[in-house]
């Protein structure tokens, strides 16, 4: 049995129209404030991963804007990995683009990575007990994570107090509403799932939306680093 493609839709009107890397890397949910990418260190010759990358423009920006050894943008989605290789797959080899779910890819890539992030990417739909491990599997010592992720429901309810998912909507290709699970976690429950998985110097910051509105959200800004 195939499993439906739930991310088929998401992001393809820009796609039809905007094929630019994007000048700023923007970490919060309404992508226009916060801090851009210094939050992820120093990446001159790198090794840097993008955990649920879409379509790859975060991952198109950190690979032309800074001078990485590369920068390998993950996905899972079939639909967003034919979508990132249209649209950015002509900046290999420095930026490549990989079909995989993250955390068989993580497994695979035992001490490779300087530096991981997810912006509202596969952090955010991936059962943390078992991604978290995964991420410190695959980085070298001190590497950091980065992840921006949801402070609270798209609908306003507020954060689980508990590792315990949500049922979010979502759409199949062929249009039929449907559900999907998404971690949205308060802010302690993070830090205690990083440090049970070998992260040191965690830190939350919670950056809020800029406007109003039934889409908007805060944006939980989390850091930490690989112990040693
Ligand atoms: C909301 S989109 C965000 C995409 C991108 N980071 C952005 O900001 O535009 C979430 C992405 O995470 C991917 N994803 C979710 N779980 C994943 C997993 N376990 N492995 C790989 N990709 C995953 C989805 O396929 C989707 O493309």
């Amino acid at each position: 049995m195939t499993t439906s493609d739930l991310w088929h839709h998401f992001g393809r009107t820009r796609a039809a129209t905007d094929r630019d890397v994007p000048d700023s890397f923007y970490w919060t949910w309404g992508q226009d404030s916060g801090p851009g990418t210094e939050v992820l260190g120093d990446m001159d010759g790198a090794c840097v991963g993008d955990l649920g990358a879409g379509s790859a423009r975060h991952a198109a920006h950190v690979a032309t804007r800074h001078r990485p050894a590369r920068v390998i943008a993950v996905d899972s989605s079939p639909a967003q990995t034919e979508m990132a290789t249209r649209l950015f797959g002509h900046l290999a080899p420095r930026l490549q683009i990989v079909a995989s779910d993250v955390v068989g890819h993580l497994h695979a890539m035992d001490l490779s990575y300087d530096a991981l992030y997810s912006v509202f990417g596969a952090v955010d739909f991936t059962d943390p007990r078992e991604l978290l491990p995964a991420t410190a599997v695959a980085l070298r010592p001190g590497g950091r994570l980065v992840f921006s992720t949801l402070a609270h429901y798209l609908s306003g309810s507020p954060a689980q107090p508990d590792v315990t998912a949500g049922r979010v909507g979502a759409k199949t290709p062929d249009g039929q509403k449907t559900t999907m699970a998404r971690w949205v976690l308060e802010e302690q429950v993070w830090v205690k799932l990083l440090d049970q998985a070998g992260f040191t110097d965690i830190s939350v910051e919670v950056w809020p939306a800029t406007s109003d509105g039934p889409r908007t959200a805060a944006t939980l800004l989390v850091r930490a680093r690989r112990t040693g």
